[in-house]
């Protein structure tokens, strides 16, 4: 079973992703002004999940998307050099749900994983 699942497994994990993500970027928080409800939170975190498993799969859109969210966001108001953070707060939150399950490959695979995107983050456009 992979991460993603364990944490499934364990609830819907967006409040925790977002109070981790506002404690470490207070500045942040503002930017969601039109979340009165907190679905584009959902959704956000929704369309990261898809594009990551893409990404660590066939790729078809995963990275290009990635790297054409840097520009929609530096519209909204989040610095290109943080964007890349929201993967770093995701793999801490999932870390921190699954505690004693969260197992050395898990560790690295995540670690790979998170290498991988700033990798594309950092590509130039064609
Ligand atoms: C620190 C990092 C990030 C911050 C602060 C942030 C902030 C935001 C904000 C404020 C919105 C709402 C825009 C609105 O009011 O319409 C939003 C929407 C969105 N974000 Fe992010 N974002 C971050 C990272 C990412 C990443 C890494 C991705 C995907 C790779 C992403 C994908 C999206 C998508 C698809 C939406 C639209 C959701 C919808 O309208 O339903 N964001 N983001």
């Amino acid at each position: 079973m992979c991460s993603l699942e364990l944490v499934a497994a364990r609830g819907d994990p967006t409040a925790l992703v977002y109070a981790r993500l506002f404690a470490q970027y207070p500045q942040m928080e503002a930017l969601f002004v039109r979340d009165v409800n907190c679905a584009v939170r959902g959704n956000m975190l929704a369309e990261v999940i898809t594009a990551l498993l893409d990404f660590v799969d066939a790729n078809n859109y995963g990275g290009n998307f990635m790297r054409a969210e840097i520009v929609n966001h530096e519209h909204l108001g989040v610095p290109p050099q943080h964007f890349g953070a929201f993967f770093t707060t995701l793999r801490d939150v999932f870390a921190n749900i699954l505690g004693a399950e969260w197992t050395p490959n898990i560790d690295a695979a995540w670690a790979e994983l998170l290498a991988r995107i700033d990798g594309v983050l950092l590509e130039k456009s064609a």
